[in-house]
């Protein structure tokens, strides 16, 4: 949540500050702001609402400093506001700050600080850590021989902080230097030509350097433009390892679509591809996963296997939870970050934990890796970002290669978490029971999946017809059995969140334990009914809807006869091998949710209250 830019080098910050912001803008979008140098003052300027609001306000001031930072902001303490929005400054007015993360214990140091005669403007917790430093500065000025005053005041200051942080700083006695440090919120520095960038996520960045380093919880940074150097809270030097993203500014543009979502959606088939790459035995029989550093046999002992992820990724889970008992016949267990975090659950000594997390820094997931870690498990991350805490923290993992997601609501990373997940059953399937054949069979239809999505692409014109009819409804029921029971979840939890609609994702056969008290004309129902076993049942679950007057819009597969008039609208999808179903189902779901939110003026890219990764618990 919150994204942050920071500059040191021989540019224009400002420019440089506001490009970040706006690739940074899917972090959190309520509030903006930005803390340039000039003339050994501080300029602060704010604003209330996006980054383009934000160059509006620059644009009217003329700022050509070449040492600053900005902000924006997604609300944790206090309601947005420009007095809200971030950098703050200290009441001396001689230092900005900048943060993401939560100062849990703020409220005391502010009680502390008031009485040693500080001021506060806004309800922030940020603004209370500035007078931190301001007051560890300004009782304590004298470094040693070598330190600068500035860093050591903030280092002395984050002792006394509980809680979590990402921070950047301009002290205006240092007009040339920036500090930064983090626990549990990323910082990535950017090395480039005589120059220093900062920031919060790499898309910050890339459009300057490809070489960063990933700052670790509990490190500092000083920045010069000539030099950085990196330090513990405990004050031991930190050498630093200089990293390349393997991902280019262009992969983070729209390339001529309306929305990130719509771009991410269609460019599936490739991100999949990317995924699967070079991940199959030679005898195409089973997968190979590099980064899981367990051998065959250590992976023979394993007896249970524990998933733990937030939002949409935990529904990923709960299809390869389906995928792997039912391959693999392994019992698993899925559970949300934030509630296994707590509920300490009892565990099985043979477990192996998979935490799964497209951005790697959402903060209850890594809290449950950090969990499971200290009981003595050991955990695999499926990830996107290379380089991120969730990555860097697990004993091995998967990554998922489908370059970075900037639309709030995950397509390409959930598919691709689909596939990893579909790859991981077939793995452990093949080092168990399964055979060389059905290994085979099970490859083929994992190298099928980009063709098939591309087929139920093409249904996009269809589906936004279907979205144009539905858009007005405010209830929406998402009804699919067995691995499409978490794809429903999935549709639910993407309609609501990009065009506030109230969705529902259940089994379909629940519905009639409750549900079915919803159903009238104005609730439509979103049925899974591909060809197989049960769909005569989910044909029946779909009688009991229009007995009660609720619209149906059936999702099936080619070849599965529907009893003509009982849907009112049918959207068909390939036929495919069950592994590979639930990505292929999710298609539709993604484009009728994006569609609806568009035939509603939503913005589909940063709905609100959202952010992309959520860093505060
Ligand atoms: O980065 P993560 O995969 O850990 O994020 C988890 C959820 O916050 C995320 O999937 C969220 O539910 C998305 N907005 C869903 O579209």
């Amino acid at each position: 949540m919150c994204g942050i830019v920071g500059y040191v080098g021989t540019r224009k910050a400002a420019t440089i500050i506001l490009e970040g912001l706006k690739r940074l803008e899917y972090r959190g979008y309520d509030s903006a702001g930005l803390a340039i140098i000039e003339g050994g003052k501080i300029k602060v300027v704010k604003t209330v609402g996006r980054v383009e609001q934000l160059a509006k306000e620059v644009a009217k001031v003329h700022l050509t400093g070449t040492v600053g930072l900005g902000h924006t902001r997604w609300a944790t303490h206090g309601g947005v506001t420009v007095a809200n929005a971030h950098p703050h400054l200290s009441s001396d007015g001689k230092f900005a700050l900048i943060h993401n993360g939560v100062i849990e214990n703020y409220s005391q140091i502010k009680a502390f600080l008031l009485t040693k005669g500080y001021t506060f403007t806004s309800e922030t917790d940020t603004e209370v850590l500035c007078n931190l430093i301001a007051y560890h500065y300004a009782k304590e000025r004298k470094p040693a021989a070598g330190e600068s005053a500035f860093l050591e005041s903030v280092r002395k200051a984050l002792r006394h902080v509980e809680g979590t942080y990402g921070i950047a700083a301009l002290c205006a006695d240092f007009p040339d230097q920036m500090v930064a440090a983090r626990k549990a919120s990323p910082l990535i520095l950017g090395v480039g030509e005589n120059e220093y960038l900062l920031a919060s996520d790499a898309s910050a960045l890339v459009s300057s350097t490809r070489n960063v380093v990933y700052l670790k919880d509990g490190e500092l940074v000083l920045i010069t433009p000539k030099e950085f150097s990196i330090s513990t809270l405990d004050q031991a030097d930190v050498s630093p390892v200089v990293d390349r993203i393997d991902w280019k500014v262009e992969d983070a543009n729209m390339d001529g679509f309306s929305h990130f979502m719509e771009k991410e959606i269609f460019e599936q088939p490739l991100a999949l591809e990317n995924a699967m790459r070079g991940r199959f035995s030679e005898d195409s029989s089973t997968a190979l996963f590099g980064g899981l550093n367990l051998t065959p046999a250590e992976l023979r002992q394993v007896d249970r296997f524990m998933f733990c992820a937030c939002g949409t990724a935990w529904h990923a889970c709960l299809v390869a939870e389906h995928l792997i008992e039912r391959f693999a016949r392994i019992p698993v267990e899925v559970d949300y970050s934030s509630e296994f975090r707590y509920r300490n659950a009892p565990l099985d000594p043979q477990t192996l934990f998979f935490v799964v997390s497209q951005s790697g820094e959402t903060i209850d997931t890594l809290a449950a890796l950090r969990e499971a870690k200290r009981k003595g498990y050991r955990v695999m991350a499926i990830n996107n970002v290379v380089g991120s805490s969730i990555a860097r923290e697990a004993d091995g993992g998967i990554f998922q290669h489908v370059g970075p997601e900037i639309g709030v609501a995950s397509t390409k990373a959930f598919t691709s978490q689909l596939l990893i997940g579909a790859m991981v059953a077939l793995y452990v399937a093949r080092l168990r029971d399964m055979s060389f054949n059905d290994g085979v069979d099970y490859v083929k239809a994992l190298k099928g999946v980009p063709d098939l999505v591309r087929q139920a692409l093409k249904q996009a014109a269809h589906i936004k017809g279907i979205a144009q009819r539905y858009a007005h409804y405010q209830d929406f029921l998402f009804l699919g059995r067995l691995s499409l029971f978490p794809i429903a979840l999935e549709g639910a939890l993407k309609l609501k969140e990009i065009s506030y609609i109230h969705s529902e994702g259940y089994p379909a056969a629940e519905m009639k334990h409750g549900p079915i008290a919803l159903i009238s004309e104005k609730c439509p129902s979103v049925f899974f009914a591909p060809k197989g076993e049960i769909f005569n049942k989910v044909v029946s679950s779909m009688q009991e809807i229009k007995a009660r007057k609720g619209p149906v819009i059936a999702i099936t597969t080619e070849g599965a006869e529907l009893p003509p008039g009982l849907a009112d609208e049918v959207i068909t999808i390939p036929d495919c091998h069950e592994a590979v179903l639930p990505i292929v189902a999710t298609i539709p779901i993604q484009l009728l949710s994006y569609y609806i939110a568009v035939e509603r003026g939503c913005d589909v890219d940063k709905p609100r209250n959202l952010a992309k990764s959520v860093t505060v618990e």
